[in-house]
């Protein structure tokens, strides 16, 4: 049972393996959270702290006690306008103008299994394996109703959380509608999050909470590279093993908000939903409003742990379909290697000498379609270019597959050239404001996803080109953000849902597409890693993470992309140097190396190798297909921090045996060699390092740790395989 409830003192604990939560309805019916840490068996309630702090409002009903606040009182879901000042999770417009809401506990109930919400991604499991407890509060004024909702998954450590929102006696505009509202009264904590920029995503910030609200967001209609929709709060003692930490991660694809507030008496809030700033939503009597789901957990053993949780419910519960848990392609894309300038006898050389090497998908990438010979044009024509494909796409993909390789496709299909046929005849259909001239963004504009003629167009074009040949991958594009917030299909008192009802669209077309191509391997991308969160792996099992191929830099991406995502999401190439984005030239092998900690391929020509570099694209396949298992499967190690260590580190383990990579990013003169500690083996078991008769136990290279080989040169990686013996 991991839902224990006490009906008659509204008391209710979400027991995991190694987590426990719990929460309360007082006398007055306020839900009030009391714990989310290790099991404690005890009701937290009293630890619960009744300050007389001035200027807090006090509920009606408390008459002249002074000291019950909401303002101070750790919350399940605050909301505006009951005397708490902190940061709201619910903020309504009632038809009077007025914005007050009161939440009051009115009933729950406990079910066996998950719970999903119409037309948004959810983790899901077997019946067994989570058990739900819905709790409802009421406004009695207005009538609206909250129920909250708690997913527990019992061995994963894992509680999600999301709100329905239902309409009371008359219409009112929701302003904020979050899904998570986490109040954590006690401690001292410090947040990390996950910034960047196009061909630099997640780049790991950690800082101490300030007084005041800090914020991870996107008001960008698209989760973004500028920061990721998943947090983390950790105790300032926290480290990769110890010291406690929570994490929380969005399953949104949209404009998001996680805002952390430390409050004025030291408590912290985390709330974290649809961003705010671009929604307002009509909510009609008796309707409901689903917010997107959050995926919560706990590690009171450090980040690691709590990435070990996140990995395995993203993999086993988050991601679907036939490839969510099978070995990925090896593939190879034409992107870096041609650009826009490929006919289809560059493209089937290409695969030719990469299927001789072992490559297994041939991904067809931009300017394959309509009249694309830049990123001018062409968007939105998801016809083949014959000037271009001289015969036709079935005859290359033929060709392809006659090499005993698949083939794979790119698309943007939420785009739209203005130079284009689609755009000659539907201007309607992309995203402008009447009167002003739009926002380009990589001279490209936007489809409006919220037009369900859009989506059907998008759904049949796709689907004639899967249709077509033998195609058995799709990259799904996503290449500006989106500022022309206007559509004719919602009058203007409802333009504030378009951004949400956008993200909805994308997730119809994505669940339709997917459902009709079951076998197609779809591929997320956005600009590189622009679109990298847990909405977007419901539908597509990995997403190329960063447009940034130099291995170096990939070290830190992939760093930040692990805390929360696992493995096999992050789909990671092998490219030429000089680096396309750098200009860094990096050795073949530490390319592999890096590339090979994700869904591994090429992106390159690879008949511009030589024959030694050939031979070891043979080596490299033949290694990630070895490894594959425990590379996707295994826990994975963050041995090193790249952004202030000498060496970017990381271990695969399944408890037995251990992979570590890995590389050393400058070779000092006359240093001593370089330590790292290996985790997760078992130490009283001895460990061979493969080709070597070096053996040591799992304590020594735990404790000790194993001398990295000298290196020379820069950028030098290293693969070590320790084998339980
Ligand atoms: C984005 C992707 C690249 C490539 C180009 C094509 O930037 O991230 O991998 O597909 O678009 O235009």
């Amino acid at each position: 049972m991991a839902i224990i409830t006490d009906e008659q003192n509204k008391f209710f604990r979400l027991v995991t393996k190694n987590t426990e939560y719990q929460m309360k309805a007082d006398n007055f019916g306020v839900l009030k959270h009391l714990w989310y840490g290790k099991h404690v068996n005890t009701d937290m309630d009293y630890l619960l702290q009744y300050p007389e702090i001035s200027f807090s409002g006090n509920i009606y009903e408390a008459e002249n006690d002074r000291t019950y606040s909401l303002n101070t009182l750790p919350l399940e879901y605050s909301c505006e306008g009951n005397g708490d000042f902190r940061v709201w999770a619910l903020s309504a417009e009632h038809p009077d103008g007025t914005r007050a809401l009161d939440l009051r506990f009115a009933d729950f109930e406990v079910r066996k299994g998950g719970y999903a919400f119409p037309g948004l991604p959810a983790v899901y499991s077997d019946e067994n394996e989570t058990e739900t407890l819905e709790v409802t509060l009421e406004d009695a004024c207005s009538n609206i109703c909250v129920t909250l909702f708690y997913g527990v998954l019992e061995e994963l450590d894992i509680i999600t959380r999301a709100a329905v929102i239902t309409g009371g006696r008359e219409t009112v505009y929701l302003e904020r509608a979050a899904s998570l509202c986490l109040d954590i009264p006690r401690g001292e904590w410090e947040w990390v999050h996950f910034h960047g920029r196009h061909a630099m995503e997640r780049v790991t910030e950690r800082a101490k909470l300030v007084h005041g609200v800090q914020e991870s967001s996107s008001v960008r209609g698209a989760s973004s590279h500028q920061q990721n929709p998943a947090v983390l709060l950790c105790s300032p003692d926290c480290t990769e093993t110890s010291g406690e930490c929570i994490g929380a991660a969005l399953m949104y694809s949209g404009s998001f908000s996680a805002k952390i507030q430390l409050d004025e008496v030291d408590q912290t809030r985390l709330v974290m939903g649809i961003n705010p700033d671009q929604f307002r939503w009509e909510l009609r009597s008796g309707e409901s409003f689903y917010t997107p789901e959050v995926i919560l957990s706990y590690s009171a053993d450090g980040m690691e742990k709590l990435s070990h949780n996140f990995h395995k419910v993203i993999r086993n519960n988050v991601c679907r379909g036939q490839y969510k848990l099978a070995e990925r392609p090896v593939l190879i894309n034409n992107w870096e290697a041609t650009y826009f300038g490929f006919d289809e006898e560059k493209i089937f050389n290409i695969a030719k000498q990469a299927s001789e090497l072992g490559v297994d998908l041939l991904v067809l990438d931009d300017g394959w379609f309509g009249k694309r010979d830049s990123d001018c044009s062409g968007l939105g024509d998801w016809t083949v270019n014959e000037n271009k494909l001289r015969g036709g796409l079935g005859k290359l993909v033929e060709r392809v597959t006659g090499l005993g390789m698949k083939f794979g496709i790119w698309f943007e299909p939420e785009m739209i050239s203005e130079d284009s046929e689609l755009y000659h005849a539907h201007p309607e259909w992309a995203m402008t404001i009447p009167s002003r001239k739009p926002i380009r963004s990589r001279f490209q504009l936007v489809l409006d996803m919220t037009n369900p003629e859009v989506r059907e167009y998008l759904f049949n074009s796709v689907s004639a080109v899967l249709k077509s040949a033998d195609i058995s991958y799709v990259k799904w594009d996503f290449n500006r953000h989106i500022a022309d917030w206007y559509t004719p299909t919602l009058g203007k008192d409802n333009l504030g849902e378009m951004p949400h009802r956008y993200v909805l669209g994308l997730y119809e077309l994505l669940e339709r597409l997917t459902n009709a191509f079951p076998n197609v391997l779809f591929e997320g991308c956005s600009g590189g890693g622009g679109r990298f969160d847990a909405g977007m792996l419901y539908y597509t099992p990995q997403i190329w993470c960063s447009d940034d191929t130099d291995a170096f830099e990939r070290t830190t991406i992939q760093y930040g992309t692990s805390f929360f995502y696992p493995v096999s999401a992050v789909g990671s190439h092998v490219s030429a140097v000089p680096n396309h984005q750098t200009g860094r030239v990096t050795p073949f092998e530490s390319r592999a190396a890096v590339a090979m900690a994700g869904s591994f391929g090429y992106e390159l020509d690879l008949n511009t190798l030589s024959d030694d570099e050939k031979n070891a694209v043979r080596g490299q396949i033949a290694r990630f297909k070895k490894y594959g298992e425990l590379i996707h499967n295994g826990l994975y190690y963050r041995l090193s921090d790249p952004l202030s260590d000498k060496v970017a580190a990381w271990e695969f383990s399944d408890g037995k045996d251990a992979l570590v990579q890995g590389m050393v990013f400058r070779t000092a003169p006359t240093s001593l060699q370089l330590l790292v500690k290996l985790r997760g083996l078992d130490p009283d078991k001895n460990y061979r390092l493969d080709g070597t008769d070096f053996t040591a136990s799992g304590a020594a290279l735990m404790s000790g740790g194993y001398l990295l080989p000298r290196t020379w040169g820069d950028y030098v990686s290293f693969e070590l395989y320790f084998r339980q013996i």
